[in-house]
């Protein structure tokens, strides 16, 4: 069913935890909540199960009004991080207490299909303190499905893990998901695990959504710093449009020479003006490094007339078609340091200190080393611009996981 907040607030004597808020969760959608530890996600979830009253605003569900219904009489169930299954109960029974405590006594079949969908048949006869944590988190699944609720909230239900057990059961749980077809939404502070499992992501930030959309979509295109530093990594350089109004946005990195271009229609400041500043953003793995040596100067800087003086440096197989120059600036590999899959570089320009730049591991340059003189491209169509007011580290977390 889907849920509707309408400016629902919450304060805390003279703290907003929430700020009115207004969400739109469709029917049948995984939906997560995405923020940092304090950011109001918790107590948004509370507000949609009844177990927190809203200061202000309306949920509805479907067409009902349900603020001021209480926690049992909502059709909603809730998976929390420490999953509270009973001790002295078997996993059968456990999964059976919903019914049983409405008084239904034939449950068996009805357990068995949970215990089918959450994989756990072979052990409906072991206690919780027989399973491991992986295994306790499916039984309190289980548990609140039988319920048949419309809608399931999940508070960081995955947070006890480790991690790749949390993997796994992120892949599970969007499974789940799929199969019953009923909306979950699940608060995280990981957004990895936000983005593999759900639809739509709402990002908070201090008791506000930041911003709402597909996981690609907040992703490619973020509104805000915060965003653009939440979620993944981003590099941001702050430049003055020179060229503004038209379907390209050209701008000139703040105190050099440099020249980057972005389409318009990616840039989330208002009105951009000649003469204005923006951050212009990119994603790491967007970028190509090559060694100075190799670089022929050709950049957007030095385009001439749109006649395709990209020499195919990035994404060289399908980079067809965008017509106009790379990106391009000038830098020194600070650091380089091997994932496996990736080669993550930092490289300090002289538009931006600490460029992250991600190449996939697949032929490595053996000059590109600390020292190394190095040149980043990257396309226009991959860069995006925010409005330059912000702080641009909002959202950078040091976090110790
Ligand atoms: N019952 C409460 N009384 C006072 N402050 C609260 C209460 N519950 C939550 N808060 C505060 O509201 C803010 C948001 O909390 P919460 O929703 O739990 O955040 P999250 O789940 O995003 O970590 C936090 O600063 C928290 O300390
Ligand atoms: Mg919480």
């Amino acid at each position: 069913m889907t849920i509707t907040l309408s400016g629902v607030s919450k304060v805390f004597g003279d703290f907003t935890a929430v700020h009115p808020l207004d969400l739109t969760i469709p029917e049948g959608s995984f939906f997560a909540l995405l923020g940092a530890s304090g950011c109001g996600k918790t107590t948004t979830l509370r507000m949609i199960a009844g177990l927190e009253e809203p200061t202000g605003g309306t949920v509805l569900l479907g067409e009902e009004d349900i603020t001021a219904l209480p926690p049992h009489k909502r059709p909603v169930n809730t998976v929390f991080q420490n999953y509270a299954l009973f001790p002295h109960l078997d996993v059968a029974e456990n999964v059976a207490f919903g019914l049983r405590r409405r008084g239904i006594t034939s449950v068996r079949k009805q357990v068995e299909e949970m215990l089918e969908l959450v994989e756990l048949g072979p052990l409906a006869g072991r206690k919780p303190r027989q399973l491991s944590g992986g295994q306790q988190q499916r039984v309190a699944l289980a548990r609140a499905l039988i319920n048949r609720p419309r809608v399931l909230l999940l508070d960081e239900p995955l947070g006890a893990l480790d991690l790749k057990l949390r993997r796994q059961m992120q892949l599970e749980l969007k499974r789940i998901q799929t199969e019953v077809g009923i909306t979950f939404v699940h608060v995280t502070h990981d957004q990895e695990e936000a983005m593999t499992m759900a639809d739509t992501v709402a990002v908070m930030n201090a008791g506000r959504v930041e911003q709402l959309g597909a996981p690609d979509e907040l992703y490619e295109r973020p509104r805000s710093t915060f965003v653009a530093n939440f979620l993944g990594t981003s590099n941001l350089i702050e430049a003055e449009i020179t060229e503004a109004g038209g379907e390209e946005l050209v701008l000139k990195a703040t105190g050099t020479d440099s020249v980057l271009r972005l389409p318009a229609e990616r840039c989330a400041a208002p009105d951009p003006q000649t003469g204005g500043k923006l951050l212009v953003g990119v994603r790491p793995e967007k970028i190509s490094l090559t060694h100075a040596e190799d670089d022929d100067g050709e950049g957007a800087g030095t385009q001439a007339n749109g006649t395709g003086a990209r020499r195919g440096a990035v994404n060289g197989a399908n980079g067809e078609g965008n017509g106009g120059a790379d990106n391009r600036l000038t830098g020194r590999i600070r650091d380089a340091g091997y994932l496996g899959v990736s080669m993550q570089y930092v490289v300090d320009s002289p538009v931006c200190p600490e460029f992250s730049v991600y190449e996939q591991n697949v032929e490595r340059d053996a000059r590109l080393t600390p020292g190394a003189d190095v040149v980043l491209r990257w396309r226009p169509a991959h860069t995006f611009a925010l409005d330059a007011t912000q702080d641009a580290d909002a959202g950078t977390v040091e976090e110790a996981l």
